[in-house]
């Protein structure tokens, strides 16, 4: 029987998996096992990873993979991702080298800006409330200088405060609507400080100013919507240079190609497992270089709705015998603040990068994401995705049949020639048993 437990976060590591084991499992020894054999075995780094989160048992593993030979802007990256999907590092390798004597892929970050509102609501009327804010408008940037300071002096900070009336789509409900520039920084905590500072000012303004009445002011917060940060990526080559396939000729592999992006640019249904694929390889260098997948999938999920219905994040078009193949994103992202001067991997991660700026990590991002794409519709649109996905997903089905290394190297071998299917797999292993006892 389960039970509630209360002044859990302040019992000792120990004593909260004492409790969690005596409580949940009937086999305690294993259950204790699992969760002890993950912890590293180096104090301090165990440390800092129980200190990332509260109540923290064990850690929980991804693989690190990495997809080398990505040309960007002429420059070529080795690029880190974190996925537990067995085919995306290998999809994205593929593309990669596919785009490598291509020209590679250009990227271009096209807007840096992101955004925070105070949520408030005022019962009163637009004028008056307009008045009040404009003749107050540089208070609320002065009352943020000891916030705003360190990141002025490094060319970011407020770009603006506007004043939004939003009461015709809820009673009496006003906004705060600020920019802000936050450089190599994601910058959610400087911006959440500023419009906690702007909230605090605007009720001692509010309450100073006779003619202002009833300000209630509901949150401060970011938004994870950037439609002003944005990146672009794109992928180019002749029409004829397209397929490597002798059996499919570029033409033919390239009208369907843009088929199937036109599909997800006007089938919902389709679009969702298109921007799905897309957001493998993206979350993959997000998680991979400690920024937030979550506020990412946010953002960019709610920029293929802008239109008012889900489309697909990328386009593509033949024009004068040249395919073009492109994404754009908003995306924001760090490179210094946050996971990424803590967690050992992202510094490594990083440093893989050559130490990015926010705007090249956008950049980089981007691509993965197109890459992903590429690869996933290549695929689709010839052989099959299932073809490529189980030949990577064997691994795991011999794994599950606890198969030695000896077997697997056979099945493996076997495989190359043969479907990969999770019966298949069984069979093959059970004939193999039976032949080797
Ligand atoms: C699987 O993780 C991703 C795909 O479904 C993406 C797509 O269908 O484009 C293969």
């Amino acid at each position: 029987m389960s039970k509630s437990i209360s002044g859990f976060s302040k019992l000792s590591k120990n004593n909260k998996i004492d409790w969690i084991v005596e409580t949940y499992f009937h086999n305690k020894e294993n259950a204790k096992n699992i969760i002890t054999q993950y912890w590293n075995t180096n104090e301090k780094l165990q440390q800092l990873h129980d200190e990332f989160i509260e109540n923290t048992i064990t850690n929980y593993y991804l693989p690190l993979g990495v997809a080398p030979n990505f040309v960007i802007n002429d420059k070529i990256y080795t690029i880190p991702m974190a996925i537990e999907e067995s085919s995306v590092v290998a999809a994205a390798s593929k593309a990669a080298k596919f785009w490598q004597d291509k020209g590679g892929f250009k990227a271009k970050v096209l807007s840096t800006t992101k955004i925070g509102h105070v949520h408030f609501m005022y019962d009163g009327d637009f004028e008056t409330l307009n008045s009040f804010f404009q003749t107050n408008k540089s208070i609320f940037i002065e009352d943020a200088k000891p916030i705003t300071k360190n990141m002025e002096a490094r060319g970011g900070g407020i770009l603006d405060i506007e004043l939004k009336d939003k009461s015709y789509a809820l009673d009496n409900y006003f906004q705060l609507h600020a920019t802000f520039e936050t450089l190599d920084a994601m910058g959610a905590n400087f911006i959440n400080s500023c419009l906690e500072q702007f909230a605090t000012t605007l009720k001692r303004l509010a309450a100073e100013d006779e003619s202002i009445s009833s300000i209630e002011v509901v949150m401060s917060i970011l938004s994870n919507y950037v439609p002003d940060c944005l990146v672009r990526a794109e992928v180019s080559c002749k029409v004829s240079e397209l397929s490597d396939n002798p059996n499919i000729p570029g033409e033919e592999f390239a009208n369907k190609f843009i088929q199937a992006v036109k599909i997800a640019e006007v089938e919902p249904f389709r679009a969702v497992t298109h921007n799905k694929g897309i957001m493998n390889g993206i979350d993959a260098v997000v998680l991979a270089t400690g920024n937030d997948f979550r506020a990412v999938e946010a953002g960019i999920h709610a920029y293929a709705s802008r239109t008012g219905k889900y489309r697909s994040l990328t386009h593509a078009k033949i024009k004068d015998g040249v395919f073009t193949f492109w994404i754009e994103i908003p995306l924001a992202l760090g490179t210094v603040g946050g996971l990424t001067g803590l967690h050992p991997l992202v510094k490594l991660g990083l440093e893989l990068l050559h130490q990015p700026s926010s705007k090249e990590l956008m950049q980089i991002v981007a691509v993965a994401g197109l890459a992903q794409n590429f690869a996933a519709l290549r695929s689709l649109t010839t052989t099959g995705i299932q073809q490529g996905h189980m030949k990577m997903h064997l691994m795991n089905i011999l794994n599950q049949f606890e198969a030695n290394t000896k077997e697997k190297e056979t099945l493996i071998s076997h495989f190359k020639t043969n479907p990969v299917s999770h019966s298949a797999v069984y069979e093959a292993l059970n004939a193999l048993r039976i032949e080797t006892k």
